[in-house]
């Protein structure tokens, strides 16, 4: 029976695991939730701004702006938000639309709301949304998320009828044993990605290579004009006759599009060759060098010193791209088995945007900042390797924010069983030895009283 009621506990804490919104009450709304999904939860698209709590789960009251307020487009005036002692966490749901869906966020962050929900004009597939930063998207540190119209409908009908709507979110990658995978998807002309790769190596390096399997890749679009065309002309911004482009960064500047597809396939070449010799730092030296001299020459040359500098040799590079290029080893003109290879695996990735942080193939929404990167990496983990604990991960959660980790939950559970077994044991010896000393006794008492029969009859 305790072991059943054990089991009943760890199932219902395994369930907690998903990336939707688990409804809590009132019952009218769950049931029409439950008739729509088949399951108590909606499917949501977290924002790729703000800062999802990576391995944490939020649970808490909806508000609802005023009548007037609803889209949230200006600070709120009339909105108060309080946590009872009950809630953990406070949402706000406002609808789409008419301003930036950055902004709407800002003024729910600043009435000091936890998570805003943003309903959709629309319904179908949620996760073909991307709520993006659309404007002021660096002052907002909470987390948001897109839900389909009729959800947002159901939420906000309850609210106004007089319910307390109550709601948990849980935000989590998908997990995986022994290591994360990490992939990004880039361009070299990026500053933003350039910024987050420079600092990358430590954190990968926090978590631990050996637990991490990292990948850079590259995109790049195709010239339709040329594929027309049978790609047999050469195209400004493009390698091979326009299979892989990308856009001219300066305009009429002397940079195009082909010098920064080029450079994608030197580092391609560049960490291939690395990571073949097992050593990954390679990449990583080469890319903060490259940010901090070659952003705006995009040449050879610049490439070559680098590569040079850190102790690799140019004529591995140059091999990578001369045996990828394929038929008359034109780079200009002919296909390229690397970049093909690129485009294929970044048309299976079902990733929307780059650049993109992609962890156990699914894209990292939030800020993109070390700490909270790392914090998401570790939420990867099915068991969370003890560095991640050692660096911070899990530390800053509030107090208010009761969440017990499954490592936790299974160690009170172990030590529970400890004592239960124990209680048993000395439950057992206990009675053992109670049992002997009544049988004794009654021994005794035997032998006495036949001692006793025995005077009697001889005296
Ligand atoms: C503020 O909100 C309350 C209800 O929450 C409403 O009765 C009141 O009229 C509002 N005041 C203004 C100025 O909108
Ligand atoms: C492109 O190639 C296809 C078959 O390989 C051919 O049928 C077509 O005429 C070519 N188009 C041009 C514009 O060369
Ligand atoms: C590659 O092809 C282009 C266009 O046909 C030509 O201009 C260029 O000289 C060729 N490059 C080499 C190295 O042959
Ligand atoms: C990610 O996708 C690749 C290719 O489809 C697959 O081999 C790999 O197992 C996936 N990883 C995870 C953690 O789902």
């Amino acid at each position: 029976m305790v072991l059943f009621r054990v089991f009943s506990l760890l199932i219902t804490f395994s369930v907690f695991i998903s990336a939707d919104i688990t409804i809590y009450r009132p019952r009218t709304l769950k049931d029409s939730i439950v008739q729509r999904y088949d399951k108590n939860s909606i499917p949501i698209s977290i924002a790729n701004f703000g800062n999802p709590p990576y391995g944490r789960k939020i649970i808490g009251k909806v508000y609802l702006p005023n009548e007037g307020e609803r889209l949230g487009c200006l600070p709120f005036t009339n909105l108060t938000v309080h946590q009872p002692e009950e809630f953990q966490a406070s949402f706000l749901i406002v609808e789409i639309g008419r301003c930036p869906n950055t902004l709407k966020v800002k003024h729910a962050q600043e009435i000091g709301v936890n998570c805003v929900i943003i309903a959709n004009s629309m319904d179908g597939d949620i996760n073909e949304h991307v709520l993006s930063d659309d404007g002021v998207g660096t002052d907002v540190n909470i987390p948001s998320a897109l839900i389909t119209k009729s959800d947002g409908h159901d939420i906000i009908n309850e609210i106004i009828s007089g319910e307390i709507v109550e709601i948990g979110l849980e935000f989590s990658m998908r997990k995986s044993y022994l290591h994360v995978e990490l992939g990004l998807w880039m361009s070299s002309d990026n500053l933003k990605i350039l910024d987050f790769v420079s600092e990358l190596y430590d954190t990968i390096n926090e978590v631990d290579f050996s637990l991490v399997t990292f990948s850079p890749n590259y995109v790049h679009w195709r010239c339709s004009v040329c594929a027309d065309n049978n790609f047999t002309s050469p195209v400004d911004n493009c390698l091979s006759g326009g299979r892989y482009c990308a856009a001219d960064p300066d305009g009429l500047g002397p940079l195009t599009g082909k010098s920064i597809v080029a450079e994608d396939l030197r580092q391609k070449c560049l960490w291939m060759t690395s990571e073949a010799k097992g050593s990954h730092k390679v990449w990583f030296k080469y890319m903060s060098l490259f940010r901090k001299r070659c952003i705006s020459s995009f040449t050879e040359e610049c490439s070559k010193k680098i590569i040079n500098e850190i102790g690799m040799d140019y004529k591995d590079i140059d091999k990578c791209i001369k045996d990828s290029t394929e038929g008359g080893k034109n780079v200009t003109m002919d296909d390229n088995s690397i970049l093909r290879q690129e485009r294929r695996k970044w048309k299976h990735s079902g990733v929307q945007f780059y650049p993109a942080i992609v962890i156990n193939n699914q894209t990292y929404m939030g800020n993109w900042d070390s700490k909270d990167v790392l914090d998401a990496i570790c939420s990867a983990f099915e068991e969370t390797p003890q560095s991640c604990f050692d660096n911070g991960y899990g530390s800053d959660w509030p107090e208010n924010q009761y969440m017990v980790s499954m490592t936790t939950l299974i160690m009170i559970l172990l030590g529970f069983f400890c004592l239960l077994i124990f209680a048993l044991l000395y439950y057992r010896l206990r009675a053992r030895s109670q049992m002997k000393q009544e049988m004794r006794r009654q021994i005794n008492q035997a032998v006495t009283q036949y001692f006793a029969l025995q005077d009697i009859n001889t005296s």
